[in-house]
């Protein structure tokens, strides 16, 4: 029976990434673990769970390890908004993380490369892989909704980017399409814990100098449209 299966997992930093998801979902239980909520629910007859973890790396991290711990998710998505460092994406574009990478992450005065990471049972890692049968689904889904989505690497990193050229060097040193602060952190904890996940974003700003009057004007029409596609597409995860 669908209730006695594993639930799906859902977070989002902010109010307004996951608020789309809870309103069209059957709550049968709220939690606080951490000081953070974590909402069960059927969503179109799948059991999930959906906390907001706030944002950045840390609360992230703590956020999915909680979920794995408490709740033993068969997978995690991270879903949100984020601003666009490809040169295709525009505001309003959905990218669906192929991998991801802790950008802000330096041991090189040590000699290892940017971005890796020595991930207790995985070893060292640079790119924190995303699963790629959900990858597909949700590219798939996000073709036949909006007619097309990104799929590529996203940088995730405790920095809120208004920079153009620092979009750009993250464009150019890791292929980043899109940047934000808690997809990495949680694929991260995934890895860590075994359980398969997917980064879903839409693009709320151009991480330039227009981020500050653009993320605030566009980050909840946004944050809508990647819960309207994990709407869509839930039956299938
Ligand atoms: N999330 C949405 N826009 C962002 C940006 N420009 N930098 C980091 N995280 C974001």
């Amino acid at each position: 029976m669908i209730h006695n299966k594993k639930p799906i997992g859902v977070i989002g930093a902010m109010q307004v990434e996951i608020e789309a998801i809870l309103a069209a979902g059957e709550i049968t239980a709220r939690e606080e673990h951490a000081s953070m909520t974590f909402t069960r629910l059927t969503l179109r007859g799948v059991p999930c769970v959906v906390a907001q973890c706030h944002a950045g790396k840390v609360n992230s991290a703590a956020c999915a390890q909680v979920m794995a711990s408490v709740y033993a998710p068969r997978i995690i998505l991270n879903i949100g908004v984020a601003g666009g460092t490809g040169p295709q994406v525009q505001i309003g574009d959905l990218v669906i993380a192929s991998h991801c990478v802790q950008y802000d992450y330096d041991l090189t005065p040590m000699g290892d490369a940017l971005s890796v990471i020595e991930v207790p049972g995985s070893g060292k890692l640079s790119r924190f892989p995303c699963d790629g049968a959900l990858v597909e689904k949700l590219r798939a889904a996000a073709q036949g909704l909006y007619g097309a989505a990104h799929v590529g690497p996203i940088a995730t990193g405790d920095k809120f980017v208004a920079d153009p050229a620092f979009g750009a060097y993250l464009y150019e040193t890791f292929g980043a399409l899109a940047c934000e602060m808690e997809g990495a952190s949680t694929a991260h904890v995934c890895a860590m814990n075994r359980i398969p996940c997917a980064v879903l974003r839409a693009i709320s700003d151009g991480a330039n100098h227009d981020s500050q009057v653009d993320f605030p004007t566009f980050a909840a029409e946004s944050a809508h449209r990647a819960q309207q596609l994990l709407l869509k597409v839930i039956q299938e995860l």
